[in-house]
């Protein structure tokens, strides 16, 4: 890839015109919504909300897979679309059982034979807005059967495509071990783990109305934007540290800046996915982010991602750089009483000085 970010699989990436506005931008590689063997219209509406927090942009989704169905996806009209912006094509799938997601896997080998230029499948463990439907990544057994059932499939193992796992995001130590070993057990198969989804089942509330923002499953959806930076920045850090080396990391979550693609590169991605910002602000966020990655780079002296990736250090007092006094705020609540105990005590003082001149000035028309 020319540049290491790119639209994650989400809103705004389930038509051939999406795809293809991402790939004639400055997007890395192009990916596709996560199909489904069928096409299917998804959750009732509305099931997509932007949440402002503070002058950051955050989402909340239960889109319930839309999708246009695998043939699509991997058919005449996407490919030719998107090959002829000269960006990798990706593929994501999200199939609704195990049989769907082999017989999908069944459907890209054979586009891939017949020359269709897909350079990678990911495959997503993680959506959690299907009614009734379980997040797979959650379940460590389940995970474990796709796992060894889709890297063991003969023609998709023939056609040589890099294999990606979607994972929810994890937040529990021994979760993260386990996770782990499942996808190092295939190493020799799997290539890169993209991290992470949304999280799922979040509640958007409309205080005034007394209701639930979005229409499916009773509100609950993923939450996705500048809510899940730190979350994100978590998981791939804790994922590049029990992954096998030869198994990339792709970040995703909170990419609103050239700077937090920044953050999670520091913290071991290779590659750096956008689903709110680019939902937000279509394709041309894409050139943003990679103007404002390179002028951080440029600025540390760094050619390459190569040069930082995975090179986040442990604390050291040492390193804290010092703001600037101009902008250092005033303290909020120690520093604010401090003052008003001066204000108070300077305008006792002037009310004193103001009595006994006043008393010197009777003394004086006195005399
Ligand atoms: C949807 C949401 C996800 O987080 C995901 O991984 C796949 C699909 C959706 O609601 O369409």
């Amino acid at each position: 890839m020319d540049c290491c970010i790119y639209n994650a699989s989400g809103p705004k990436s389930g038509h051939v015109s999406d795809l293809v506005k991402v790939g004639t931008s400055r997007a890395g590689a192009i990916l596709s919504k996560s199909a489904t063997l069928e096409r299917r219209t998804g959750n009732d509406l509305p099931r997509l909300k932007k949440i402002d927090v503070g002058g950051s942009e955050a989402s909340i989704n239960s889109e319930g897979l839309p999708n246009a169905g695998i043939d699509y996806y991997v058919g005449n009209k996407v490919l030719e679309g998107v090959v002829a912006t000269g960006k990798p094509y990706l593929v994501s799938l999200s199939g609704m059982s195990l049989a769907d997601n082999l017989e999908m896997l069944t459907r890209v080998a054979a586009a891939v034979a017949n020359g269709a230029q897909i350079k990678a499948v990911e495959l997503n463990l993680a959506c959690p807005n299907i009614p009734g439907k379980p997040t797979v990544a959650y379940d460590f057994d389940q995970m474990r059967d796709i796992l060894k059932q889709v890297t063991a499939h003969p023609e998709f193992a023939a056609s040589e495509l890099p294999l990606g796992v979607k994972l929810a995001p994890y937040f529990d130590v021994p979760h993260y071990d386990e996770a782990c070993a499942i996808i190092n057990a295939h190493a020799d198969r799997i290539s890169f783990v993209t991290s992470i989804n949304t999280i799922g089942n979040a509640l958007l509330v409309d205080g005034e109305a007394e209701m639930a923002m979005i229409a499916p499953k009773g509100g609950f959806g993923g939450l996705g934007g500048s809510l899940l930076k730190q979350v994100a920045l978590a998981n791939v850090r804790q994922l590049y540290t029990r992954l096998v080396p030869s198994i990339d990391i792709v970040g995703v979550g909170g990419v609103a800046t050239g700077q937090d693609a920044f953050e999670l590169i520091l913290c071991g991605a290779a590659a750096v996915q956008t689903a709110t910002t680019y939902w937000l602000e279509g394709a041309e966020c894409f050139d943003r982010l990679a103007g404002e990655l390179e002028g951080i780079m440029a600025r540390k002296g760094y050619t390459s991602i190569k040069d930082f990736r995975g090179k986040l250090g442990v604390f050291d007092q040492s390193k804290v750089v010092k703001e600037p006094a101009a902008a250092a705020k005033p303290k909020a609540t120690k520093g604010g009483n401090d003052a008003a105990f001066w204000q108070l005590s300077t305008a006792s003082l002037m009310v004193a000085i103001a009595a006994l001149l006043y008393r010197e000035f009777q003394h004086m028309q006195g005399a």
